[in-house]
């Protein structure tokens, strides 16, 4: 696998140490507070894993399976919902887990869906940002890395379901998405 990528962006040290930091964040923020974690699969997986490691207060985890109808390296902006939740989100204060935030279309449904479950409150934590490709505006609220606009994979990242094994992440050569 490591002979497709270009580089390693993040080592698995350096997506540790951030990964704790934010969890540091997060568990100072939501102290006291009714807290459900939901990783949104199948991309967040590490980073959900890790991170709730990171937040030792009292919190309940879900999923969601969603997926964008585009194949390949693009997202088509369409949304689908593979699998729900389990459990109701009402009045409960919701932190969504996503790996990246490129356009921002993923998580513009995200929340739209969400909000209409009236939870007390919705924040956003991504391990990265690619602020570069953005199509619509959206806020996150605890933020790991803000990466370049290259084509990362690894930590739950793939490329055509590949490469998310990876205790890091990578930059894909481009003879192998082209
Ligand atoms: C990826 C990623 C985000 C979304 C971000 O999911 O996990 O959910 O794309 O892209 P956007 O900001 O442009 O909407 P993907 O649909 O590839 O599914 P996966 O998590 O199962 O890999």
């Amino acid at each position: 696998m490591q002979d497709d990528l270009l580089k390693v962006l993040l080592t698995e040290e350096e997506i540790q140490q951030r990964v704790a930091e934010l969890g540091q964040e997060i568990s100072r923020d939501y102290k006291g507070k009714d807290l459900v974690a939901i990783c949104i699969l199948k991309g967040a997986m590490h980073f959900m894993a890790d991170l709730t490691r990171h937040i030792p207060i009292p919190l309940t985890i879900d999923f969601m399976a969603i997926s964008s109808y585009g194949v390949g390296t693009k997202t088509s902006g369409v949304v689908r919902i593979l699998q729900d939740l389990d459990a109701s989100i009402s009045h409960r204060h919701v932190l969504i887990v996503e790996d990246i935030v490129d356009t921002g279309l993923t998580l513009n449904y995200l929340i739209d869906n969400l909000e209409s479950r009236r939870p007390a409150s919705i924040k956003i934590a991504t391990l990265l940002d690619k602020p570069a490709r953005r199509a619509v505006n959206v806020t996150t609220d605890y933020n790991g890395f803000t990466i370049p606009d290259e084509f990362v994979v690894g930590y739950g990242l793939d490329y055509n379901e590949l490469y998310r094994n990876l205790p890091y992440i990578g930059v894909l050569k481009p003879e192998v998405y082209k």
